[in-house]
């Protein structure tokens, strides 16, 4: 079978540095906010080229903990779309705001001319998913942001690395939200989320909302003031192993990258079949291709065959976010792309250890169809 997604050979090949730092870890006695997170937190920042950054429990508290951190809940709206992982939205939901969805364009990325007929006096934040490795269009939306006083917070959690004009994800907006879930470009081996930021308060009161509210200082002397919540926070903590296995995976980041892009590369030159529509790629963008999403109008029977043929293929997503019976309530505008491609859209197999024999196989059989 060749699987849509594994680790297991990416697992072979650190082993032996992972498990050593694992047993450092333990033994050091340090389980939470040691050197491992701080070393970590500094290292994601370099190659992410932010000022500050916090790391969390995962990317949806990223995204939730950016949102309480701008005060936005209650009686708020926020903007997204309604094809991304279900995440983006429960973060939303979970302060209390509500979420209004709009359309995305033929690069399965928010439609830019969208945005603005959908902003009403209550909308405080859009969220633009940065979808399957690519970038959004940030220059317009970063404009609409700052014609109505509207924050941007970039889902960066399926485009580690990506760039957008040169610039790095999750640097343009007032944070950026990550996910080392380990399907992720960077995944680590459990949870594990981080957000960046230029702005030093809101990195200081994030740093606070993951840690129950209590000020924290580094990983020698957490607190200034031991057990005291300075205000109402939350538990969102990236342990020191998860930290550490993220150490030793953040050095191969820009090689697993390069090897993401080769295979798309094979791909994107091996598909001749026209009953397959591509990736679009936008020109301003580094896409590092999270996912290989394609689409055809014969999705099921595509499966079907790749099926027998032993080759599993994803769909992300099946269920467009405002068809789901969580979300009912939401409001949204027309999303005509949003729901077609549902019907429509499915990856191919991409991770830095597939093997060239199999990303052959799979051409050969996708171009027979
Ligand atoms: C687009 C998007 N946003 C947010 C998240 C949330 O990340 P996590 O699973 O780490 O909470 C994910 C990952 O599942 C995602 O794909």
């Amino acid at each position: 079978m060749i699987k849509s997604w594994e680790y297991k050979n990416e697992y072979n090949y650190l082993k032996n540095n992972i498990l050593k730092t694992i047993d450092k870890v333990l033994k050091s006695g340090n389980l939470f906010f040691g050197n491992e997170l701080e070393k970590f937190e500094k290292n994601f920042l370099k190659t992410n080229k932010s000022k500050y950054g916090v790391a969390v429990g995962s990317g949806t508290d990223a995204i939730y903990l950016s949102l309480k951190a701008l005060n936005i809940g209650k009686n708020d709206e926020v903007i997204t779309v309604a094809n991304t992982a279900i995440p983006t939205v429960a973060a939303i939901i979970n302060t209390g705001a509500s979420v209004k969805f709009i359309d995305v364009g033929n690069d399965y990325l928010i439609d830019i001319n969208k945005i603005e007929k959908s902003i009403t006096k209550k909308t405080k934040a859009i969220i633009p998913v940065h979808l399957y490795g690519q970038s959004c269009e940030m220059d317009k939306i970063l404009k609409i942001g700052k014609k109505y006083n509207i924050r941007i917070i970039e889902d960066c959690a399926q485009a580690q690395g990506a760039t957008y004009k040169g610039k790095k994800i999750g640097t343009l907006g007032v944070t950026g939200c990550f996910s080392f879930y380990p399907t992720k470009i960077l995944g680590s081996y459990g949870d594990g989320g981080f957000v960046t930021t230029n702005n030093r308060s809101l990195y200081l009161k994030i740093r606070r909302l993951r840690f129950y509210g209590m000020e924290q200082m580094n990983s020698r002397k957490w607190w200034n003031k031991k057990y005291f919540a300075v205000e109402n926070g939350t538990n969102s903590r990236l342990s020191e192993i998860q930290a550490a296995i993220l150490n030793i995976k953040i050095k191969y980041l820009n090689t697993f990258i390069k090897k993401r892009k080769k295979i798309a590369k094979m791909y994107d030159k091996g598909i001749t079949n026209s009953k397959i529509i591509k990736p679009h790629v936008n020109k301003n963008n580094e896409h590092v291709y999270h996912l290989y999403v394609v689409a055809s109008k014969n999705r099921d029977s595509i499966l079907k065959i790749m099926k027998k043929n032993k080759i599993e293929l994803g769909i992300q997503y099946p269920y467009p976010i405002h068809k789901m019976l969580a979300y009912k309530d939401s409001t949204y505008t027309k999303l005509k792309n949003t729901e077609n491609f549902s019907k429509q859209i499915f990856s191919l197999p991409i991770y830095p250890t597939l093997e060239k024999v199999k990303i052959k196989k799979i051409i050969k059989i996708i171009n027979k169809i």
